[in-house]
């Protein structure tokens, strides 16, 4: 029996990085996965490695007539879907002086209203039966950055929204939990691309840098995310948790 066994969990983003892993681990613990991305290829690929157990679907996280089809065609396959993982998400870097107003109106898009979408429409689909919302924040969603100020103004949006799709079920009598996950630096093709290194990286020459202590593996996210859609979590909800090796949370002094 596994961790998750017979849940039905929809992942964006689930093409690449930490979304991938999550596919794979979630069904691994006996989860039916629907995995989609805007680039469907690669989501058809995660469901491929997983087999049976999977579809992938199109999702462009920013289109609400995709998430009306994408929960359409999920509850046609599966009947019922328990559970969102809002994983996808863009980084731009540049500082509030050099920012294109394009790259902020593109990072809150799709980091914001992307996120806003799959909550307004997880809860609609999940109302019914009860369900369970993770939305993917980022230590940024708690601190000030100078070069990724805009991811940091959405993923602090994505911490409030989670409190509020809380408060929401709370206050209207559904049975849905939403929380949140705030990680670091995780070793996905994301945070090489800042570092002009190709998706396939060697990505332990990272971890022996002296920045490794900063950079989390993908399964290390797959692994709170697994706690967070299980029942083993089931009183917790509008948290949003750290996962940050504990970096950020003392004092020298
Ligand atoms: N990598 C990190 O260091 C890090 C740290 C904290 C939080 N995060 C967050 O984790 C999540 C996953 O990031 P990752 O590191 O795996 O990145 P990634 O670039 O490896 O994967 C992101 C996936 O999202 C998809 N995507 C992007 N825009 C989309 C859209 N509009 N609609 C649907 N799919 C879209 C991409 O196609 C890709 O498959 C993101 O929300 C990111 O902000 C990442």
């Amino acid at each position: 029996m596994g961790r998750v066994e017979g849940k039905v969990v929809m992942i964006t983003g689930a093409g690449s990085g930490a979304g991938r892993a999550d596919a794979l681990m979630l069904a691994r613990e006996g989860a039916k996965i629907i995995a989609t991305d805007q680039n469907l290829e690669t989501a058809q690929a995660t469901a491929a490695e997983i087999g049976e157990a999977a579809i992938a679907l199109p999702l462009n996280i920013t289109k609400e007539d995709e998430w009306v089809a994408a929960f359409a065609a999920a509850r046609e396959k599966f009947g019922y879907v328990d559970t969102l993982v809002n994983n996808a998400g863009i980084l731009i870097q540049a500082s509030i002086e050099y920012m294109a107003f394009e790259d902020w109106q593109k990072t809150l898009n799709v980091n914001v209203t992307g996120y806003y979408l799959g909550c307004k429409h997880g809860v609609l689909n999940m109302k019914e039966k009860g369900g369970n919302i993770v939305n993917m924040g980022s230590v940024t969603s708690h601190l000030g950055s100078p070069n990724y100020f805009a991811y940091a103004a959405a993923k602090s949006a994505v911490v409030s929204l989670t409190r509020s799709v809380n408060a929401h079920a709370k206050t209207g009598g559904y049975a849905i939990r939403c929380n949140a996950l705030c990680p670091d630096g995780i070793l996905t093709p994301m945070v090489l691309a800042q570092m002009g290194l190709p998706p396939d990286a060697d990505v332990e020459m990272i971890k022996q840098s002296p920045m490794g202590h900063r950079f989390c593996y993908p399964e290390d996210v797959a692994n709170l995310v697994l706690f967070l859609v299980s029942d083993e979590s089931r009183f917790i909800s509008g948290a949003d948790i750290a996962i940050d090796n504990g970096n950020f949370r003392f004092s020298e002094f």
